[in-house]
């Protein structure tokens, strides 16, 4: 007995598998499968009409999928023949467009979902709403709150019933920049805390990078890449993938013997065929600037390659950062680099531009 449980495994609190669904012929979700566990947030991240609205609606049950399955701790809650409706299934919504009840009170709005008569209705409310920091507007109507503490009912609210699942979409789009960081990260804290299994959709990088455990990256109604932000961002899929968390420098080159030639040195291609053309994809934060000592570079290492002169077309000051543009000496491309904090070289300085290897990745030319 004991061996057969050390066996089993706990299956995941939310499961998809292989979603499909068309629309006048064109598959808008193309085959998505999904795990999320307990407490975590998975962030479906991609751009605008990729197919993430629809694939969460698919799970809230208000939309059918043609083909697939969803599970919910292993349960199956619905397929092309069995369908549990969207009120039995435990999950808690929120959209961008999120409709506080303006006719109840706020604390009549998070207890909207909870029934009548429930043991520790008021407490539960109360919680929540200590929680989110506005117990003492439990008396006041929606419109007596700002559009951030109206968010935070909204969330009160799809929390209150402690759903399982929780499926949240571009939950906070409506706010402004300051006043979105902090409630990010107090839903987050309060996500965590009631252990929902979380899929967050967003076309935000930056929000999916701050929320999430792991990353779907969704383009054409396809995950095309999954897992932790820091490998997302870190080892990119494609030169489309790593374009999408930044701006990107490509340099072209083209194979041989594995290898290809840059005005950087010479980057490795492992299995790459001979005549191939490749691009050389990096973030601007990570190109290493030295500057001109009597026309010679650095010394860089073996591992950096080759310093390549270049001279500044235009610097910026971005706040956090400056933004310098270089033309290369040897075949007049730009790159962008970015610099923390102020360093603002006047137009025509040279210097000597290195690309750390480990910074690059090599993707095979599409297009
Ligand atoms: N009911 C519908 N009928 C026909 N086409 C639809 C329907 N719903 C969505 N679509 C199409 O499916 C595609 C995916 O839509 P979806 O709303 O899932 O995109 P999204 O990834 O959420 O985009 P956004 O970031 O802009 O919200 C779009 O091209 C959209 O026009
Ligand atoms: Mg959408």
């Amino acid at each position: 007995m004991i061996g057969k449980r050390h066996l089993a495994q706990t299956p995941p609190r939310l499961e998809i598998r292989n979603i499909i669904r068309s629309y006048d012929g064109r598959r808008v979700v193309d085959g998505v499968s999904l795990r999320v566990e307990p407490g975590q947030v998975t962030c479906l991240l991609g751009p605008s009409g990729c197919g993430k609205s629809t694939t969460l609606r698919i799970i809230a049950g208000v939309e059918m999928q043609d083909s697939g399955e969803i599970y919910a701790d292993g349960e199956l809650v619905c397929d092309t023949v069995f369908r549990i409706p969207p009120e039995g299934r435990s999950i808690g919504l929120m959209f961008q467009d999120f409709a506080l009840f303006p006719h109840l009170s706020v604390a009549e709005n998070v207890g909207f979902g909870l029934p009548r008569k429930m043991a520790g209705r008021d407490a539960r409310i109360m919680e929540l709403l200590e929680r989110v920091g506005l117990a003492h507007h439990a008396g006041d109507y929606p419109h007596q709150l700002s559009g951030g503490e109206q968010q935070r009912v909204a969330l009160a609210r799809a929390l209150a019933p402690r759903p399982k699942i929780m499926l949240m979409d571009e939950p906070f789009s409506g706010l402004d920049n300051r006043l979105r960081d902090g409630i990010r990260d107090e839903t987050l804290d309060l996500l965590k805390e009631e252990g929902a299994a979380v899929l967050l959709v967003t076309h935000e990088p930056d929000e999916a990078m701050r929320m999430a455990d792991e990353i779907a990256l969704m383009r054409d109604g396809k995950i095309i890449q999954q897992g932790a932000p820091y490998n997302i961002y870190n080892s990119p899929r494609d030169k489309k993938a790593a374009a999408f968390f930044s701006d990107i420098n490509v340099i072209e080159g083209t194979v041989k013997g594995a290898l290809t030639q840059t005005p950087f040195g010479r980057f490795l291609a492992p299995g790459v065929p001979d005549g191939t053309k490749v691009e050389i994809v990096s973030r601007p934060q990570h190109i290493r600037i030295d500057f001109d000592r009597g026309g010679r570079g650095p010394n860089p290492t073996a591992s950096d390659g080759v310093a390549a002169r270049a001279s500044v077309v235009r610097a910026r000051f971005m706040g956090r950062e400056s933004l310098v543009e270089f033309r290369m000496d040897a075949d007049g491309s730009v790159l962008k680099a970015t610099v923390p904090s102020v360093f603002l070289p006047a137009e025509g300085t040279v210097m000597w531009l290195t690309l750390p290897r480990a910074r690059c990745f090599v993707f095979p030319k599409t297009g």
